[in-house]
Formats: structure tokens, C-alpha cells, sequence
């Protein structure tokens, strides 16, 4: 057995070496993320940032109950509404995948990224303003919006009984936020070139990106997002004929309001597994990104590893790959531009740019 997850850890090595570097050269590094911004392919260097000063202890001495009052928040809100701690996974990738994990996905005034229509569907917002006014009481002016979502975000997987990564903290604030930006984020239609070049640009390589996507083990789409590949595809009246036939039926009939929502993994929706890998390789990819995963040759050696390895395979490399994601782009020290919010949805001076 220990056999068989040592030679695909080295699989999955061999197999990441070789896509990402072709055309990386044209892509933007990072910045401030560790002096690792070719691409982030080693792990041990880019598991935490070397430069950008944000620390495990940050909080230790100023703000030591920082995780627990997180985590708490966490359990009380999703207790009463289970769909949060999928919508603070999703949260995190949006924030980081636009300007840097700096919280600009929060600022919320007119033209923002919140307010873009592509970020209509997010969630979390009351449930990290929550957690700031419960922090703003034991350490006013310490906690910054980005280190809470980024806090939240483990908290909420760990709590769905997905891995625990640990989060280095000290990140600062953006004081702006632009809704025309949040195209950087993926929509579900681009294809896999598309989607390794905005992981590439935030120094995330091929494994991230196929290993990040298993965040869709969990969590719901709405099915306005996939009503074009169901009724519409390619601008037939038809269905995208490469779903599985009893699985596209289903979902044209769950799916005639585009309100109603689906499991991402229709198989095990509450379990943090690789039954998202499973499901991919029978077709059964919600969005045509995830099923972009297994016909590009490129990501569909990941995702058959994935799916043929044990749980804890995908589990561990998420993890790694999360405390990479949590990483991109922050703002830290004095210097640099950022602030430590006083409220997560606006910026200390009250404008909007
Ligand atoms: C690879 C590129 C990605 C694309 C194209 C993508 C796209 C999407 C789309 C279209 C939805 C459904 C939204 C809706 O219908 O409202 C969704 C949901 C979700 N995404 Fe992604 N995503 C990507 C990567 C990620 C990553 C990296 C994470 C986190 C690490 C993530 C976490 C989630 C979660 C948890 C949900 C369910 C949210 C909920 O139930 O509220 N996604 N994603």
C-alpha cells in the first residue's frame, strides 16, 4: 500500500514537471510570494512564503484566541446554515484569484468585485463580518479581513471533515477593489489552457489546478450556471453529449429553473473525498471546467491518480496546494500599500477607490 502512494507521488511529480514549463516565460510571477515565482512546481520552497513576512505565530502574542474565535464563528454559523462552509472554500479562491488573498472580494461599494454579476452568487460576507466585530472586541485593529477569510476558509473545510493546512498570517488589506478585475477568476467555461495560464499567473501550477478543482467534492452549483450545457450546448437545442446519458437526464430535470441548485459531486456531496475524480472519469462533471479535466491530456493523468488512489492522496496534496492558493499576492508590512480594515466591506477612509 505505502508502495503504491510512494510511486504516485513521484507520478505525479514526473507529470507535473513538463506542461507548466512550456510557455511560463510570457506569464507574471507573483510577487511577494517567497522568491518562488517561477511557477511554485517545488513544493518545499513554496509551501511558505520566504520574503513576504507573513508568519505562523503572527498572532500569537497580539491576538492569541485569533483560530479559536474563527473557528467558533465557523461552527455557529454553519450549524444553523450547512451551505456556508462550501461558499467560504469558494470565497478564499475568489478573493485570492483576483488581486491577491488581500480581501478585496469584501469591499462592497458600487463597482467592486462583489458587486460585478460574476460575483453574484458568493456568500460569507455576514459571517466574516461577524467574525471581525467578535475579534474587533479582544484585538481592535490587529485582525486584517484577509488572514479572517483565509482563517475561515480552513476552518469551514476542516469542519466538513476535509484536510487541515496550516495558514501562515500577517496579511494586510487592499484599499481598493475593481469589479472589472474579477474576469481573472474562472468562469466554468474556459478550457484547460485557459485555466493553467490564470494558475500560472498566480504561481499555481498544473497540480493545483487539478487538485484545487477537487474542492468541488463539495459545495452546489445553481443551475443558471450550467443550463447552457444542458438545454443550449454550443448553441444547439441540445445537451453537451459528452455527459453520461442517465446523469444529463437527471440534470435536465433537476435543472429547469435556473434558482435550483445541484451537488457539484453528485455521488458523495458531503464528503470531503475523491469521489469528484470518480465522477469525472464517468462523465459526471458538473461544470464543462471540470470535465475539461479529464479530456486534456495534460490534466487527465492527474485526475485518474487521484481518482484511483485512496482519499488521503487528494486530501494531503490539497492541503499543500491551499497553503500555496492562501499565499498569492498578499500585502504585508508597513510599507507596502494595505491596511488592516476597521469593518471587512470597507475601507478605513471610506472610499471606494
Ligand atoms: C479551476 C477553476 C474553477 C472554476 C472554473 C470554478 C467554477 C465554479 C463555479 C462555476 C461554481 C458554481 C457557482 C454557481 O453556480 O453559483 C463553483 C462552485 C464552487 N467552487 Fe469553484 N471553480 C474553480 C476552482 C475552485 C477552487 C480553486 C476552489 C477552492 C479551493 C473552488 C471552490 C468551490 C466551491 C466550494 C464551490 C461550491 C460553492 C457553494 O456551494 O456555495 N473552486 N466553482
Amino acid at each position: 500500500m505505502k508502495l503504491a502512494v510512494v510511486s504516485a507521488v513521484v507520478l505525479l511529480v514526473v507529470l507535473v514537471a513538463w506542461p507548466v514549463s512550456a510557455g511560463r516565460k510570457d506569464l507574471p510571477g507573483t510577487g511577494g510570494y517567497g522568491g518562488d515565482d517561477d511557477g511554485g512546481d517545488d513544493d518545499t520552497q513554496s509551501w511558505f512564503p520566504l520574503d513576504n513576512q507573513l508568519s505562523l505565530n503572527y498572532y500569537d502574542k497580539i491576538c492569541p484566541n485569533f483560530e479559536k474565535i474563527v473557528d467558533n464563528k465557523v461552527r455557529e454559523w454553519t450549524k444553523s446554515d450547512a451551505s456556508l462552509g462550501p461558499a467560504l472554500l469558494r470565497l478564499i479562491f475568489h478573493d485570492c484569484g483576483v488581486t491577491g488573498c488581500d480581501a478585496s472580494v469584501l469591499l462592497d461599494y458600487e463597482g467592486t468585485e462583489r458587486r460585478s454579476p460574476a460575483s453574484k452568487n458568493l456568500r460569507g460576507f455576514e459571517l466574516i463580518d461577524d467574525i471581525k466585530s467578535e475579534l474587533e472586541k479582544s484585538c481592535p485593529g490587529l485582525a486584517s479581513c484577509a488572514d479572517i477569510l483565509t482563517a475561515a476558509s480552513r476552518a469551514a473545510t476542516v469542519q466538513l471533515g476535509g484536510p487541515y493546512w496550516p495558514n501562515a498570517y500577517g496579511r494586510r488589506d487592499s484599499k481598493a477593489s475593481y469589479a472589472r478585475d474579477v474576469e481573472k477568476v474562472p468562469s466554468g467555461r474556459r478550457d484547460v489552457t485557459a485555466l493553467l495560464e490564470t494558475f500560472q499567473s498566480y504561481g499555481l501550477n498544473i497540480l493545483d489546478l487539478v487538485v484545487l478543482s477537487g474542492a468541488h467534492t463539495i459545495g452546489q452549483a445553481y443551475c443558471g450556471t450550467i443550463q447552457s450545457r444542458l438545454y443550449n450546448y454550443n448553441g444547439t437545442s441540445g445537451t453537451d453529449p459528452s455527459i453520461e446519458p442517465k446523469y444529463a437526464d437527471y440534470l435536465r430535470r433537476k435543472c429547469r429553473w435556473a434558482t435550483e441548485t445541484v451537488s457539484l459531486d453528485a455521488i458523495t456531496p458531503a464528503v470531503f473525498d475523491n469521489q469528484y475524480y470518480i465522477n469525472l472519469q464517468k462523465n459526471m462533471g458538473v461544470l464543462t471546467t471540470d470535465q475539461e479535466l479529464v479530456k486534456d491530456p495534460r490534466t487527465a493523468p492527474l485526475v485518474k491518480a487521484f481518482a484511483e488512489q485512496p482519499p488521503q492522496m487528494f486530501r494531503q496534496q490539497f492541503a499543500v496546494s491551499m497553503a500555496k492558493l492562501v499565499n498569492v499576492g498578499v500585502l504585508t508590512g508597513e510599507d507596502r500599500t494595505g491596511e488592516i480594515r476597521k469593518v471587512c466591506s470597507k475601507s478605513n477612509s471610506g472610499a471606494a477607490y
